[in-house]
């Protein structure tokens, strides 16, 4: 069985307790969809923790970390976050030869996975880490088909932050809506697996899914994100916006 995790984005209570529940789970692998870092307090731990990682995709806050040129797209508190974050890997510092190796993790990290008929990305198959695919787009069939004709039969994708699947008869269906678990069918199929850090689907606790083959589960964390939002509320960089949206799940 897979643990398949996005968009921890520098929160490293969710993370720890995302990483706690997984231990418990009996999974062989885990993978992560991109954006570990971003938005929150602790980005250093969070690429530590993820070290280990079987897979680690790039997600578009690694990239804009990564080459700056990229963080255009950002709106103005997010790309001070980059900033931010960016400058906590500095490379003239005490903290040198750790920053070096989480370049070099960061550096290496590709854009795509694919095998087995299963592809991973951070946002879509048409740009891994930048296209948003949106639980309204159901009513766009225009982008599900070029979306769907680039999966062989299964993508999994993070970035918006709102879990849920997408089948190609234009049906998106939420985790409550699948009593948090779906069956693969033979249908093309794409599965947001929610995010660790930042959830958006109006509920606080760290999302995250298992994989074993034949089904998808979605699983929901509690954790401590009062810590995390006193963390960014202490980061003047940080607007104080990314941590009351962690209370709302927003
Ligand atoms: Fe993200």
């Amino acid at each position: 069985m897979q643990a398949i995790v996005s968009d921890v984005h520098s929160n490293m209570e969710a993370f720890q307790a995302v990483l706690n529940d997984i231990r418990q789970r009996g999974v062989s692998d885990v993978i992560c969809l991109g954006d570990l870092i971003g938005y929150g307090p602790d980005p250093r731990a969070c690429l530590d923790l993820a070290g280990g990682f079987n897979l680690c995709l790039l997600g578009n806050h690694e990239e804009a970390v990564l080459f700056e040129a990229q963080a255009q797209g950002f709106n103005p508190r997010a790309t001070v976050a980059v900033k931010w974050t960016a400058r906590q890997f500095n490379m003239l510092g005490d903290d040198r030869a750790a920053n070096a190796k989480r370049w070099d993790f960061m550096g290496n990290m590709p854009r795509y996975y694919s095998g087995n008929g299963i592809l991973l990305v951070h946002g879509s198959p048409s740009d891994p880490t930048r296209e948003y695919v949106y639980t309204t787009d159901v009513r766009n069939p225009n982008k599900m088909e070029r979306i769907f004709g680039q999966i062989e039969h299964l993508c999994f994708v993070g970035h918006t932050h709102v879990p849920g699947v997408w089948t190609d008869d234009m049906t998106f269906r939420s985790p409550d809506d699948l009593d948090y678990v779906y069956r693969i069918s033979p249908r093309k199929t794409i599965i947001n697996v929610g995010s660790v850090g930042q959830p958006r689907d109006n509920d606080p606790r760290a999302c995250y899914a298992l994989f074993d083959g034949a089904a998808v589960r979605f699983i929901k964390v509690a954790y401590d994100f009062e810590t995390t939002i006193r963390k960014i509320y202490a980061i003047q960089d940080l607007d104080r916006s990314l941590g009351d949206r962690l209370r709302e799940g927003r």
